[in-house]
């Protein structure tokens, strides 16, 4: 049997998968061309693909012997979920093992805003830290004792408001179906943006989902407050925020882009009072590798006909 995998795979797990599939590797870090995909997918039965190959009806129409797609990825807004199921492909990704690593970095990136840490190694760096210590010197904002806001209360959003406790964090939370977490106060969204000191996103983008923080919405933010977005950059009217941020009336950590990579004229690179990351929420050594064990194990459920451990 057939696998297409449309990244340059590790080479430990291209190993794994030679020894039980015919397999054709997308070498180049240069994403797949949506053609060259196309006529790959209509020889294969299996696919193992990442969050940066979008799997849309065009080129899932001529896959007709796929019956497994299985992303290395917890989100799927790359791949037309519906088309797929009603061509009856098994869909595979890999919640779970990615959520500490993914609740680390968002806490992290509060830390880093509120304590101005990339503007302090930059400076540092520059060789312009000439005066030692000084009481007005990088004065940022504390974590502890904030208000935080999580927009999302799955896995990820519970090991956030998690590690928030510990931080003696006022925690708030929005989420589309209800729910109860001990010392969570859940409310509606306005109320959420306007009373939070950060606000932190921890939803897939969907239909539903994708621009949810408008314009509007971010003018609810308090003046200073932080966004932190590890979720999805679609999940946020970008040319609004940019503004607030060039105005200087809210700060962002953000780890994702409705555009990724950030092209080089993007004007977050420029503006301050925000920590950039390259999509990086899962990128620890222990994560990755639970990730591909996870993918790899969707896959060959899929190809043998059974059930998936982490089905859609
Ligand atoms: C990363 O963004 C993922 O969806 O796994």
């Amino acid at each position: 049997m057939k696998v297409a995998v449309t990244f340059p795979i590790p080479e430990a797990a291209k190993v794994l998968l030679d020894e039980m599939f015919e397999c054709r590797v997308w070498e180049s870090d240069v994403p797949i061309p949506q053609d060259t995909l196309a006529s790959w997918l209509a020889e294969v039965q299996g696919v193992l693909t990442t969050l940066t190959c979008p799997l849309g009806e065009e080129v899932l129409t001529g896959a007709q012997n796929l019956k497994v797609i299985s992303t290395v990825s917890v989100g799927v807004d790359h791949i037309d979920i519906d088309f797929a199921k009603r061509q009856g492909i098994a869909l595979g990704h890999t919640p779970g093992v990615l959520t500490d690593s993914t609740a680390d970095l968002a806490v992290g990136l509060m830390l880093a805003v509120g304590r101005r840490m990339a503007e302090g190694d930059a400076l540092v760096r520059a060789g312009a830290w000439s005066d030692g210590w000084k009481p007005n010197l990088l004065l940022g904002t504390d974590l502890s004792g904030s208000t935080v806001g999580l927009i999302g209360m799955g896995p990820i959003g519970q090991a956030v408001a998690k590690r928030l406790k510990g931080f003696g964090c006022h925690v708030l939370a929005w989420n589309r179906t209800p729910r109860e977490v001990a010392g969570v106060e859940f409310t509606d969204l306005e109320t959420l943006l306007s009373n939070a000191d950060i606000v932190s996103l921890h939803t897939a983008l969907t239909d539903d989902t994708r621009g949810m923080i408008s314009r509007e919405r971010l003018g609810l933010m308090k003046d200073q407050a932080m966004l932190i977005n590890t979720a999805r950059g679609g999940i946020v009217d970008e040319v609004a925020l940019v503004e607030a941020l060039a105005t200087g009336r809210l700060r962002a950590g953000l780890d994702v882009y409705a555009e990724e990579p950030l092209p080089l004229d993007s004007v977050f690179r420029s503006l301050p009072g925000c920590v950039l990351l390259p999509h990086v929420g899962s990128a620890t050594e222990r994560t990755r590798r639970a990730m591909f064990e996870l993918a790899l194990a969707n896959l060959v459920a899929g190809m043998q006909d059974e059930p998936l451990p982490a089905a859609l």
